[in-house]
């Protein structure tokens, strides 16, 4: 168990970014930045005892100044979509960036994934812990929020996110860590043959756009339905409107829970690597997104690679979208005061 630091660049306005090294006793390696809280590279042995990076992601951090696939980005102070960019809390409306046509994507322009934070080195945890102050009205949210996010990298082979935050004022918290995973290496090409699981019986349908309909709708005798481990690839094809309107799985599933505890929600198997993981949250919901729209703008990404739609898989663990619009779904606000305390691990098994 070791933390190592070394410079990574500079961030657009000059200021020092630092990449800390985070390793366990079984050859698992974290590497995580101070611009934007990111995960920049995650190195995990195969069944052959070779270690792979499995994130997506850039070489250095100018790549990600634009980023705009998300790779490895803390998201905030909203993940996903909000409908027509505006939001009403206590009465009061408050109007965010219009980035995806008329809605709000990951809290518009000027994301937490493009701010510096203030790292926090905690070895005896194997942690790095980033700070941010996020002021009132700032992205148009009400309330100065002071968030964290801390990485820790434990000997369960487990990278294990977790997220405070407290806000003077009741605002919308809803984080979520963007990375993309390929179990048998970040250019390993297509992930379709990887086997997933999902905790969920239900799904929030949406309309074109991503924005839910606010229906909450089964999974049971259709494409959507991971309830049963498949691979990925076996029904993305299919002629089901869902997956017409987003272009391969692009949805939020409803977790099934009986409280608000960490539990396991998700496993995704390649048979190639004999990796495995497995995602635990206390989250209500799992955007599970199969890459369809990666890399569109053809950037040389880490390694020489250049990404194809599919490469990789996001499984971001959040509020469902819209939720702050949206009665029907569980609330997103943040009442002042109160503590925003969240936590999702990605176990490794080989
Ligand atoms: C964002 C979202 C994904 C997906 C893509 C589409 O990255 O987090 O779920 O909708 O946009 O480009």
């Amino acid at each position: 168990m070791a933390i190592t630091s070394q410079s990574f660049g500079k961030s657009p306005k000059g200021e020092e970014v630092t990449l800390f090294t985070i390793t366990n006793k079984n050859n698992v390696k974290a590497t995580v930045m101070d611009f934007g809280a990111i995960l920049v590279n995650l190195y995990v042995p195969d069944k052959n005892g070779e270690a792979k990076d499995l994130v997506l992601g850039f070489d250095n951090v100018e790549g990600y100044f634009k980023n705009s696939g998300y790779f490895g980005s803390t998201i905030g102070r909203n993940s996903n979509r909000i409908e027509n960019s505006q939001i009403e809390i206590n009465g009061i409306v408050y109007n965010l960036d219009k980035n995806e046509g008329e809605n709000n994507l990951h809290a518009g322009f000027n994301g937490y994934n493009l701010r510096m934070w203030t790292a926090k080195v905690k070895e005896e945890e194997n942690a790095v812990e980033f700070s941010l102050m996020s002021p009132d009205l700032d992205q148009g949210f009400p309330g100065n929020f002071n968030v964290s996010v801390t990485y820790t990298l434990t000997d369960d082979n487990e990278i294990k996110i977790h997220y405070e935050g407290v806000s003077d004022k009741d605002t919308v918290a809803n984080l979520t860590n963007h990375s993309y995973f390929n179990l048998s290496g970040h250019n390993s090409g297509s992930m379709k043959e990887h086997v997933l699981w999902l905790k969920a019986s239900n799904y929030t349908p949406v309309v074109a756009g991503g924005i839910p309909t606010g229906e909450i709708a089964p999974v049971k005798g259709t494409p959507m339905d991971f309830t049963t481990a498949k691979a990925i690839g076996k029904d993305i094809e299919a002629d089901f409107e869902q997956l017409k309107l987003t272009s391969g799985y692009d949805h939020n599933y409803v977790i099934d829970r009986e409280d608000d505890k960490v539990i396991l929600v998700a496993t995704v198997e390649d048979a190639k690597s004999g990796r495995k993981m497995e995602v635990y949250t206390d989250c209500v919901g799992i955007q599970f997104y199969a890459g369809n729209f990666i890399n569109t703008d053809g950037e040389v990404c880490k390694e020489g690679t250049v990404y194809n739609r599919r490469d990789a898989l996001a499984l971001e663990t959040q509020f469902f979208p819209n939720s702050a619009n949206e009665k029907n779904f569980p609330s997103c606000i943040l009442k002042a005061g109160e503590k925003y305390d969240t936590t999702t691990i990605y176990k490794f098994m080989w």
